[in-house]
């Protein structure tokens, strides 16, 4: 596997390239066991999870079909707007369907709580959250995930898909960047 150098905004390295492997690897059976033979319906939040899903699908051992929204609540801030907007909605019909709704981060809850309470009005057979992500102290709704990679502290991340002004999402691990870069980066 290609070394990568440590990007040179990047302040520290909080989740290192081999920890999400392994950690995707478990989630993934933790998935396949309670699902067991089941069809799954993956809903897809874009761009943050692009990268996490990929790795996931790939090693899901149920039956699954594929699904996407795009969902904003950023822009290109590191603070969240509170203004949740879904720009594009899922395709598949989801009544009677189990539905695993996957996201990047799970921060104050808000733009996975909306998703999930507009996904339980078309009747699905079940709903559960996996996140790569969790940042429990930031949550201002209630909201948990089903499945959670890693709890981590509040700090803005970007990597493995995550982005700060859609940059950074191609680094193979999750970093802090040095606080002069999210100071002053222009959109
Ligand atoms: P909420 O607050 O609604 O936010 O749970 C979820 C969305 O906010 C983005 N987010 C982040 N993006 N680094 C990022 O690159 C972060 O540390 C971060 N925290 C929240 C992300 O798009 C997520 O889906």
């Amino acid at each position: 596997m290609a070394k990568h150098r440590l990007h040179s905004d990047v302040e520290r390295v909080l989740i290192t390239e081999a920890r999400i492997h392994r950690r995707v690897r478990q989630l993934s059976r933790e998935i396949g066991k309670c699902y067991g033979n089941d069809e799954v319906t993956l809903i897809t939040v874009l761009n943050g999870s692009m990268v996490f899903l990929g790795e996931l699908l790939q090693r899901l051992p149920m039956p699954t079909r594929l699904d996407s929204i795009v969902a904003h609540s950023y822009g290109t801030h590191t603070t969240s707007s509170g203004r949740v907007r879904i720009r594009r909605g899922w395709q598949l019909p989801l009544k009677g369907r189990h539905v695993l709704l996957v996201d990047d981060i799970l921060d104050t809850g808000r733009t996975l709580k909306l998703i999930r309470d507009r996904i339980l009005r078309e009747r699905p057979a079940s709903l559960r959250v996996c996140v790569l992500l969790d940042k429990p102290t930031r949550r201002e709704v209630d909201l948990q995930a089903d499945f959670i990679g890693f709890q981590i502290p509040d700090k803005f991340v970007v990597g493995y898909g995550l982005d700060f002004a859609e940059r950074y999402r191609n680094l193979p691990y999750i970093a802090v960047l040095k606080p002069q870069i999210y100071r002053q980066r222009s959109p």
